[in-house]
């Protein structure tokens, strides 16, 4: 592997031997953002293990001080952080000095405006140029219902100064889209209405949130499509233990179920199964894959992904409604499907244009450089699969700034046929810094 830091650009070539052995993925990103929230809200010193190390999660962890939580998170010999977070409680946030940039990290951002909804607080947020161009009306809408107000009005993208009010009012919202952003920010401002806040959506979204709630000590409902918070109430400062990321471990599954002769066991990741439906996707492609529960972290179940080569992917399709439980791991497992007999179909991924980068247009781009047949039908998206795929000679791909896509393209030279190029390959760093490191030891 050469890396090219002034590009940062790297290639990839394909592994010396198959992926064999075990190994642990850094900590679930998606958890170590709420964890990192939800202790900076609360009362009293929280205690977290597990939280992963990146450039996203530091941003939270950046924003949450600048608002006054004091946070010692200490970097532990497995790479995760750990330590305590001591949250401003009902004293609320404090007015912090200048904007929150809140890098790449759309979580933050969104979060965020949850966070800051319920108090007298004006604060901007900000983002690099990737998150200044996604879409936050989605949030800001349901959060003017409830008595906050951004500025200036009616902008639909950062940078946005939220304006909270200590009167909120609680709303039953129907969201437009299945999003645990969104849904995360109302919530997080419901805690502190006056009422019961009701949040509905089209299909079910990741429900760490409602999960992680209770433990702070918040009357949480959820069930189908639909989760709930009364108000007002206070969190409380409680121990948050973070599983691995299933959507990091993704990457090293698809790898090893593409890569003949592989055999791989992912240990002590989340079993959530809002995200693994990349496990059912695998299997109904006749990947040798199967997942065994070990425990749980609070209410998130944990456990083992494992995954052997199997020469005989076929094609599936994927319908709407599943689609939130695959929502970060379509360019990978587009990836695979570029692998597979047959035609994929991956219904409705609409959201996917509005991502780190606009995901839907960069799968078709970086599969026809590989010499597979892609497109897009209205909002689905289509692959027609090409067993044996070889990796065409000096094939370069961009990440385009957007971190599941860097570790996409670099898996096309890892488990191809010829070296690729990854430009801006950096952008791993935004949630699985060790990728390579980590792929190429499970190689050797
Ligand atoms: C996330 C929710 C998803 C996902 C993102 C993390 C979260 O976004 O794509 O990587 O932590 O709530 P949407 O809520 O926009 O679908």
């Amino acid at each position: 592997m050469s890396h090219d830091q002034a590009s940062a650009t790297i290639v990839a070539a394909p592994l010396p031997a198959p992926l064999r052995g075990s190994i642990r993925v850094p900590g679930d990103k998606s958890i170590s953002h709420r964890a990192v929230l939800f202790a900076a809200m609360a009362e009293g010193t929280s205690r977290l293990s597990g939280v992963l190390d990146s450039q996203d999660v530091r941003s939270s962890i950046r924003a949450v001080r600048a608002l006054g939580a004091e946070a010692s998170l200490e970097k532990q010999p497995d790479g995760s952080l750990a330590g305590t977070v001591t949250g401003w409680g009902g004293r609320g946030p404090s007015q912090p000095d200048g904007p929150i940039d809140c890098g790449n990290s759309g979580t933050t951002a969104r979060l965020l405006m949850g966070v800051l909804a319920p108090w007298d607080v004006r604060v901007e947020l900000t983002g690099d140029e990737s998150l200044v161009r996604r879409p936050m009306r989605r949030i800001t809408a349901p959060l003017m219902k409830m008595g906050a107000r951004f500025l200036p009005e009616g902008r639909e993208t950062l940078p946005i100064t939220v304006c909270g009010s200590r009167r909120l009012r609680a709303i039953a919202y129907d969201a437009p889209m299945a999003s645990a952003q969104l849904k995360t920010a109302v919530l997080l401002a419901g805690v502190f209405a006056e009422g019961v806040t009701v949040l509905n959506e089209p299909a079910p979204s990741r429900n760490h949130t409602e999960l992680m709630l209770p433990e702070f000590g918040v009357d949480t409902t959820a069930a189908d499509r639909t989760a709930s918070v009364t108000g007002p109430a206070r969190l409380k400062a409680c121990e948050v233990r973070v599983p691995g990321d299933p959507s990091s471990a993704a990457f090293i599954v698809c790898a090893a179920a593409v890569r003949p002769g592989s055999s791989v066991r992912v240990e002590d990741v989340s079993l959530n199964p809002a995200r693994i439906g990349f496990v059912r996707t695998l299997e109904r492609m006749g990947a040798d894959v199967s997942v065994c529960r070990t425990g749980a972290a609070g209410k998130e179940p944990y456990g083992v992904i494992e995954v052997r080569h199997t020469p005989d992917l076929h094609g599936c399709e994927v319908p709407a409604e599943k689609i939130a439980s695959i929502v970060d791991e379509v360019p990978v497992l587009a990836l695979v499907a570029a692998h597979a007999r047959g035609v994929t179909v991956f219904r409705e991924v609409g959201e996917l244009r509005v991502k780190e980068t606009d995901r839907l247009a960069a799968v078709v781009e970086g599969l026809a450089r590989l010499g597979v047949d892609a497109w897009e039908e209205g909002n689905d998206l289509v692959i027609e699969g090409r067993p044996g795929l070889r990796t065409p000679s000096g094939a370069a791909f961009d990440s385009k700034g957007d971190h599941r896509l860097a570790m996409t393209w670099a898996l096309a030279g890892l488990c191809g046929t010829a070296p690729v190029e990854v430009r801006d390959f950096d952008a791993v760093k935004v949630s699985y810094p060790g990728f390579l490191f980590d792929i190429e030891r499970l190689a050797r």
